[in-house]
């Protein structure tokens, strides 16, 4: 059974480890990061973009393809399925198709509008049971081959928004979605230890986990950095040995062109990216 994010999320603070989300985008990503959790007894968020909620034909689709995937696969670890990045209305439409966990990202909308749009579905969210996560300072990233660095988020509005009843806190903090540029400038943690004093125990999300050295991920998670978000690395990975595969000839060889083999590379290399990050976080044996 799905599970509302709240309580993984507070044990990990309590715990000094993060949870991880994983985006999916298809069934071979959903089974993949399903099984490698249970494997590690760790407990996972499943992420979906609005985009890949379309992808995958509509929320409905994904709730009736991961619950399945729960009984038949016999996922024991506590498991959230997430809606990444939300809108209003798609917040909306994923608590209605059985979602456990909704993000609303209001940071682009003025403070006071953010303020007030996460306000009306924190009272959602906690009539149903479910997480919600909110987001102050915009994480930028790659658009039209164009990399845009990350906002950093106001500690104050970090503090106003976590002080609505929200369950965890994206803020900005110079974290970007996709692949880092050369010239990064490194994640800023005075502004996250700040925002950690000021919302004091609130689950903070770290968004754009793909391509963070290691040193850094650890820091902010002992400055309170409970759940961590990667997507690309997946993508990058499943291509990689999907590449090498075809590029070797393996789908003309015998059956090789079957779905079932030509996509097997792909999926072992999710579960291995998604290991090492369990690993990494600390989340391995904490379900
Ligand atoms: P990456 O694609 O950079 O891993 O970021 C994922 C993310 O933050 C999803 O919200």
């Amino acid at each position: 059974m799905l599970v509302s994010a709240k309580e993984m999320l507070q044990k990990a603070r309590d715990g000094k480890y993060a949870v991880g989300q994983f985006n999916i985008n298809n069934l071979e990503w959903t089974k993949a990061i399903l099984l490698t959790a249970q494997e590690n007894n760790s407990p996972v968020i499943l992420g979906v973009s609005e985009g890949a909620g379309k992808y995958m034909a509509g929320y409905k689709t994904v709730v009736g393809m991961v619950n399945g995937m729960l009984e038949e696969l016999n996922i024991t670890v506590p498991v959230a399925l997430h809606l990444d990045h939300g809108s209003y209305e798609g917040a909306k439409e994923c608590v209605a198709a059985g979602f456990s966990s909704i993000m609303f990202d209001g940071s682009h909308y003025p403070i006071e509008e953010n303020v007030e749009k996460t306000k009306e579905l924190v009272a959602l969210a906690n009539e149903k049971g479910l997480s919600i996560e909110a987001e102050v300072g915009s994480i930028g990233g790659e658009e039209d081959g164009v990399i845009g660095a990350g906002e950093v988020a106001d500690p104050n509005e970090c503090k106003r928004i976590a002080d609505l009843g929200v369950t965890m806190l994206a803020a900005g903090i110079g974290n970007i979605h996709g692949k880092y540029p050369a010239n990064w400038q490194g994640l800023n943690f005075d502004v996250l230890a700040e925002i950690q004093k000021l919302t004091a125990g609130m689950p903070l999300v770290l968004h754009g986990g793909t391509g963070i050295p290691e040193d850094m991920i650890k820091k902010a998670i002992s400055l309170g950095v409970s759940k961590i978000n990667v997507n690309t690395e997946c993508q990058l990975s499943f291509a990689e040995a999907t590449r090498t595969y075809i590029e070797a000839g393996k789908d003309l060889e015998g059956k090789g062109f079957d779905p079932r083999k030509l996509l097997a590379p792909g999926f072992n290399a999710i579960k291995e990216t998604v290991k090492e990050k369990m690993e990494l976080f600390g989340s391995v044996g904490k379900a």
